[in-house]
């Protein structure tokens, strides 16, 4: 079974990949390496041992992916490719629209005209808003999203049910990610960010192998039993082993189906900064800084879905998340370098 990965190259699609080539699958890289190094590929070769077909291209490139569907026969897309900085999405709120919603439309377009209607996307607990109260679950409505990039998936979300609904042929995933962390186990490949990272535990690994001085926790004053923000982590290669669940469903199945990808643990900013000294085996130094703008408390998920349906769960803990997530940045200080 061909898959085409957009975003291949990038964190969870290059672990995804990994995963696909292990179970037999035949995964096509789609990225324009906008956040992501063409060594990460080289690299999922030389873990698996086996070759992958790579194209340079942009999701927003009609002509590009109409090439790439009649060089390939293309069973099923699953879908990282778009821009994910929250941050930089309320500064550039329309390269975001453009980027995540046009180039999703485009590619959507592409797939109906070369006939392959199943597709897997990556959306986001942000979809949750604040109002909704943890553990999430699936029938929850929708929240209020508080920047572009929330935004930007609630929408995919529903042009891709709108799409569905228009034509029975197509079969959706909407996968909502908790938060990925961790790296593959042969400290390979991992999450390479660029500058200063905005997310903890990237944060955190820069502080531990000495780029960046100490953490700043961001409020300590949530209604949380430490007072700091509560997160359900979960390791990347939990996370790419349900991708292949969520491909074995599309392509068994037509209809929406939205699932999310989470352990159901929750963990606070101090109890991460303790499991990731345990993995590092040195001191974090953090001071407690003002809360960051448009944070929420508690955020964790209900999985009993995805575990009932697709028949995954995640396995790995938070102990062995740090300690992948360390072996890739010592082993790896600069990422896949320049
Ligand atoms: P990433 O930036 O490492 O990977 C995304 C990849 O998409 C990059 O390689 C980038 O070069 C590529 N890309 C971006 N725009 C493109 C375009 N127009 N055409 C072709 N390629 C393009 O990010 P990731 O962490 O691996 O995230 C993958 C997906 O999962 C994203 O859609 C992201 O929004 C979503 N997601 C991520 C998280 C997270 O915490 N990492 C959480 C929820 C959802
Ligand atoms: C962030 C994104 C969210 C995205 C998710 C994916 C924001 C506002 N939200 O959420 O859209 O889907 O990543 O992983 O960026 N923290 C610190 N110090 C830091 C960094 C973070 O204390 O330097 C705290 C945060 O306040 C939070 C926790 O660590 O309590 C986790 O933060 P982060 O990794 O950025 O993830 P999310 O806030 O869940």
């Amino acid at each position: 079974m061909s898959i085409l990965v957009t975003g291949g190259a990038g964190f969870i699609g290059s672990h995804t990949c990994v995963e696909l080539l292990n179970a037999g699958y035949d995964p096509i890289i789609l990225d324009n390496l906008c956040n992501s190094k063409s060594e990460s590929v080289k690299r999922i070769k030389e873990i698996t041992g086996k070759d992958v077909k790579f194209y340079e291209c942009d999701i927003r490139d009609r002509a590009g992916l109409d090439k790439i569907f009649a060089e390939n026969k293309i069973d099923a897309v699953i879908h990282f490719a778009g821009l994910k900085a929250v941050g930089e999405s309320c500064a550039k709120p329309l390269e975001y629209y453009d980027n995540n919603i046009g180039g999703s439309v485009i590619l959507c377009e592409a797939m109906a005209a070369a006939g392959c209607k199943k597709i897997v996307f990556s959306s986001s607990a942000t979809v949750y808003g604040s109002e909704n109260i943890s553990p999430l679950k699936e029938d929850m409505p929708e929240g209020k999203t508080t920047n572009p990039y929330g935004t930007t998936k609630l929408y995919i979300e529903r042009i891709l049910k709108d799409v569905c609904a228009s034509d029975s042929e197509w079969s959706v995933c909407l996968l909502r990610y908790f938060n990925p962390i961790g790296a593959h186990k042969s400290g390979r490949i991992g999450e390479d960010p660029n500058g200063i990272p905005n997310n903890l535990v990237p944060y955190i690994t820069q502080v531990a192998i000495g780029k960046l001085s100490h953490l700043n926790v961001n409020g300590n004053d949530y209604p949380t039993p430490d007072g700091t923000g509560v997160r359900d982590y979960i390791h990347v290669v939990d996370l790419a082993l349900g991708h292949l669940k969520a491909v074995e469903k599309v392509l068994g199945e037509n209809g929406c189906f939205t699932y999310n990808l989470g352990t159901g643990n929750g963990y606070s900013v101090l109890e991460v900064v303790k499991a990731f000294e345990k993995a590092c085996d040195k001191p974090i130094k953090y001071v407690i800084a003002p809360r960051r703008p448009g944070d929420i408390a508690t955020c964790y998920s209900d999985p009993s879905k995805a575990k009932a349906e697709l028949g995954w769960e995640a396995v790995r803990g938070i102990d062995e998340m740090c300690e992948d997530s360390w072996r890739w940045q010592s082993q790896n200080p600069n990422g896949y370098g320049d």
